[in-house]
């Protein structure tokens, strides 16, 4: 026996672990229930009692040193996950592919940003409208046919509650707080109950844009806008004016631009006229003034609104307005810009 605890004491003193593991079966050999010490204090009752002083005081050794190594090999791997050290390659490069901003996004900074360069301020106003800010303050009489030409999506009917048709209802926000000179424009998101196709969307974005000031002009409109069409589609971009038709402007007219998909000579996206409509406009109709508490013997102004996605689409080549909803990573990330 006296042999047998040598044996071991010298096994304990070189054990080595590489892992928790090792340590852990370690442990079970020399200090569990069932391990070896237990079963050599279980065997000390057979040793003669002139041999139990010796036995005694070798055991304990055992048991002390097991205990001791055990402890101190497990702090080796304290804190550590196994294997961990080995398995980090710190060498390896990163490959982090950077975002790109939408191209809905990019789009309409450029146009805040060529308006800005002309004195235009940025303003924004609720999704949700009543009908007076959206409607009758624009001049749409109660069951004018005009109502027809935006499919509304109402929330409630009496009050009529509804999802903005355009972002004029913040021009009216805003003329009723600020007295002119008003120079601002105002993005945003804006909905019309139009089924899903490539050409529309029950979802679009709008920047519309408002002037007023003692005598403003319609020659005044037409040059902003031509240098608008020009900054963002570039110098060679041809322009005409069409006169049209909205309650709240007089006289009022659309912009078209040469068609840059085809070059002018004609495509599906121009329906073949080599001619795009890309907004609408005219002279602020004094209703729409005095409705908000702006003199309209005084001062005169001029509106326009666009469609973001539309010149969107113009300026990238893009055919199918649904791309911009479905925010596939393989198109978003061909748009990258410091806008
Ligand atoms: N609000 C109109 C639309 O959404 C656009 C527009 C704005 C037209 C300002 C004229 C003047 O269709």
């Amino acid at each position: 026996m006296i042999d047998k605890i040598h044996n071991l004491l010298k096994e304990i003193s070189e054990a080595t672990a590489h892992n928790r593991e090792e340590v852990e079966q370690l442990r079970l050999k020399f200090l569990s229930k069932k391990g070896l010490v237990s079963i050599l204090f279980d065997d000390f009752r057979l040793v003669p009692p002139e041999k139990k002083r010796e036995v005694g005081q070798l055991l304990n050794e055992l048991k002390n040193q097991a205990h001791q190594k055990i402890d101190s090999l497990k702090s080796n791997f304290e804190g550590k996950v196994d294997g961990a050290d080995k398995d980090i390659d710190l060498t390896r490069p990163v490959i982090l592919e950077p975002g790109t901003r939408h191209p809905l996004s990019i789009v309409r900074n450029q146009i805040i940003d060529i308006f800005a360069r002309i004195g235009y301020r940025v303003a924004v106003g609720p999704e949700i409208e009543d009908d007076w800010h959206n409607f009758s303050a624009l001049n749409f009489p109660p069951e004018h046919p005009a109502r027809d030409m935006q499919d509304t999506f109402f929330i409630t009917r009496d009050p009529d509650i509804l999802l903005r048709t355009h972002t004029s209802s913040v021009q009216i926000r805003t003329m009723e707080k600020n007295q002119p000179p008003i120079r601002m424009i105002f993005p945003g998101r804006v909905f019309r109950n139009e089924a899903i196709s490539a050409r529309a969307h029950c979802i679009f974005h709008q920047v519309e844009g408002l002037y007023i000031d003692r005598n403003v002009s319609f020659a005044d409109l037409k040059q902003t806008l031509i240098c608008f069409a020009k900054e963002i589609f570039g110098e060679k971009v041809k322009v005409r004016l069409r006169p049209s038709y909205f309650p709240f402007t007089e006289p009022s007219g659309e912009m078209d631009v040469s068609c840059n998909i085809c070059g002018g000579v004609g495509c599906n996206i121009c329906k073949y006229t080599g001619w795009v409509e890309i907004l609408g406009c005219g002279m602020v109709d004094p209703n729409v003034l005095e409705n908000c508490g702006i003199d309209s013997k005084i001062y005169t102004g001029f509106a326009f609104g666009m469609g973001i996605e539309r010149i969107s689409m113009l300026k990238y080549q893009i055919k199918d307005l649904r791309l911009f909803f479905e925010n596939d990573v393989r198109f978003l990330k061909q748009f990258r810009d410091s806008w």
